[in-house]
């Protein structure tokens, strides 16, 4: 548990005057600026190699806890996976328990409102926390961090945060910790900026089967309802070759499925200056490693190119499952939206992929309720979702962010009309989504096994390359293996099936 001992321990080991730590708090408060974070300059992307922990605080967490409360994305995933490693690297070990917490960070998700009121509440059942133990430090990181509106909040109202960082700011974190013990003010150390690339940062990743590798970093996308550009910086891909390393390592041990992550991974090497290099020939590359399982996401169908179609048409461990968000079904919207595609260019995407891949799932994200949206374009979305017959979707009602294009539009719908219409269009995925998953019944698919059923410990539970979530009857020892599957059952969200051994045909 951390105690005054130990604060003053670390400070013994430093050679700063008391005069000098004043400078360093009052340069540590660093709030951030939408309007900076909005800028895209001609800078080149910096990829740093030079992460090291000070040596005064390799040992700062020994014997001490750490807890990360992890919202959103897969990005924010990926980013706890980090800062567990460099919080390990600092001495630190994991719990998860709030309750015998010596550190606790929300990586927090800014994508709609809602989520940024589960963070604010979790920030109140904090003050407990806090009040039980003044020693325990409480951060907050990730997408919320970076808007000046969250941050000004925090200031006013949850004085028991001892530190915001922002999204470009992780691998600061021992500093970060470090001003945070010795300050008897709240750190907050985010910059908005467009961000570097550091590559050699520790990772602790969650699991051994399953692996997250980052391809790419921000977005400049600037889809006016979206904050993600704002909070996440520019498009910066990672080097080639540190990816591939990365895939060959989690290959070498042992993971059966990499899933390739970025904001907007079609935008991959775009920014590269010195070679024309596209996520096609990244996943040309990644397809000849030998691992069971390839995935990536999140797609935009404007960057979808036929390079790419090209490489995932050959499948082996690329899996048959595209995620691609369209968002509406009606091209006004799309525009008002400037997702800079049509309603026509998405359909023709689409049938361009199922010629190339025709067992192909096709998921998406899709928002109703976008400022002024009529019936009859909401009713695009309805026949767009029915005629590309998605496997399912995500689906959102608008919520404004701050400081995007968006939120300044006057708004003539009423909550209680975008209510009704998010009810219909999941009323017509599901359908969609039962009728496919029965498709499956009699197929034989593969599943990576990832655990028992959350529901009956009997039953084991997985994902088929299609990303359906197989449920079935067998041996524990198949946690972590893939293996075949006859479906026997088919629900809106789930197939069932029944474990075989032998060797037989796969369909999915
Ligand atoms: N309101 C509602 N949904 C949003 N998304 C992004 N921004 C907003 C917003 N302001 C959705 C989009 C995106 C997904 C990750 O979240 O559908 O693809
Ligand atoms: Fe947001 Fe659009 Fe970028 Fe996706 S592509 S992160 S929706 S701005």
């Amino acid at each position: 548990m951390t105690n005054t001992t130990e604060k003053t321990s670390a400070v013994a080991t430093d050679t700063r005057s008391k005069k000098d730590y004043s400078n360093y708090f009052q340069s540590a408060y660093q709030p951030p600026s939408l309007k900076d974070a909005k800028k895209r300059g001609k800078e080149a992307v910096k990829v740093l190699t030079d992460f090291n922990i000070p040596e005064n605080l390799v040992n700062i967490g020994v014997g001490k806890k750490f807890y990360i409360r992890t919202y959103g994305c897969q990005m924010n995933e990926h980013d706890t996976e980090v800062m567990a490693g460099i919080l390990t690297e600092m001495g630190y070990t994991a719990t998860v328990s709030v309750d015998d917490a010596d550190l606790v960070l929300l990586n927090t998700c800014a994508i709609r409102e809602n989520a940024e009121n589960k963070v604010f509440g979790e920030l109140g059942h904090l003050k407990t926390a806090k009040a039980n133990n003044p020693n325990l430090l409480l951060g907050v990181c990730g997408c919320m961090s970076q808007e000046e509106s969250v941050v000004n909040k925090i200031l006013k109202t949850y004085q028991n945060v001892d530190m915001i960082f922002g999204t470009h700011n992780i691998h600061r974190l021992p500093q970060i910790i470090e001003n945070a013990l010795f300050s008897k003010e709240m750190v907050v150390e985010v910059w908005s900026k467009e961000g570097d690339i550091v590559e050699n940062l520790p990772r602790v990743r969650k699991g051994n089967v399953k692996g997250w590798v980052n391809i790419m970093y921000g977005c400049d996308k600037f889809c006016t309802y979206c904050i993600v550009p704002y909070t996440r910086g520019k498009e910066r891909s990672r080097r080639p070759e540190d990816i591939i390393e990365e895939v060959r390592h989690l290959a070498r041990n042992g993971y059966k499925e990499v899933t390739l992550l970025g904001q907007n991974v079609n935008a991959y090497g775009k920014d590269f200056t010195d070679i024309q290099y596209g996520l096609g020939d990244l996943m040309d590359e990644i397809r000849k490693i030998d691992i069971p399982r390839i995935r990536f996401t999140t797609s935009h169908p404007r960057d979808f190119d036929d390079r790419l179609i090209e490489v995932l048409a050959h499948q082996g461990n690329i899996v048959e499952h595209i995620h691609l968000p369209v968002q509406h079904g009606n091209s006004d919207v799309l525009k008002l939206m400037a997702r800079k595609y049509t309603r026509e260019s998405y359909l023709e995407l689409v049938a361009k992929i199922k010629a190339a891949i025709p067992d192909a799932a096709l998921t998406s994200d899709i928002i109703v309720g976008f400022p002024n949206e009529t019936d009859e374009q909401f009713e695009e979305t309805i026949s767009l979702v029915k005629e590309v017959e998605f496997d399912a979707a995500y689906t959102f009602i608008y919520s404004p962010r701050d400081g995007t294009p968006a939120a300044k539009m006057e708004d003539n719908v009423p909550l209680e009309v975008k209510k009704e219409r998010l009810q219909r269009l999941n009323a017509v995925l599901n359908d969609i989504s039962l009728k496919k998953n029965k498709a499956y019944i009699g197929k034989i698919v593969e599943v990576l096994v990832e655990g028992e059923s959350r529901k009956n410990a009997d039953v084991l539970t997985g994902h088929s390359g299609a990303n359906k979530v197989v449920n079935f009857a067998g041996p524990k020892h198949l946690i972590g293996e893939i293996v075949k599957v006859r479906i026997t059952d088919a629900k809106t969200w789930n197939l069932g099936g029944e474990w075989i051994e032998e060797k037989a045909e796969v369909a999915n």
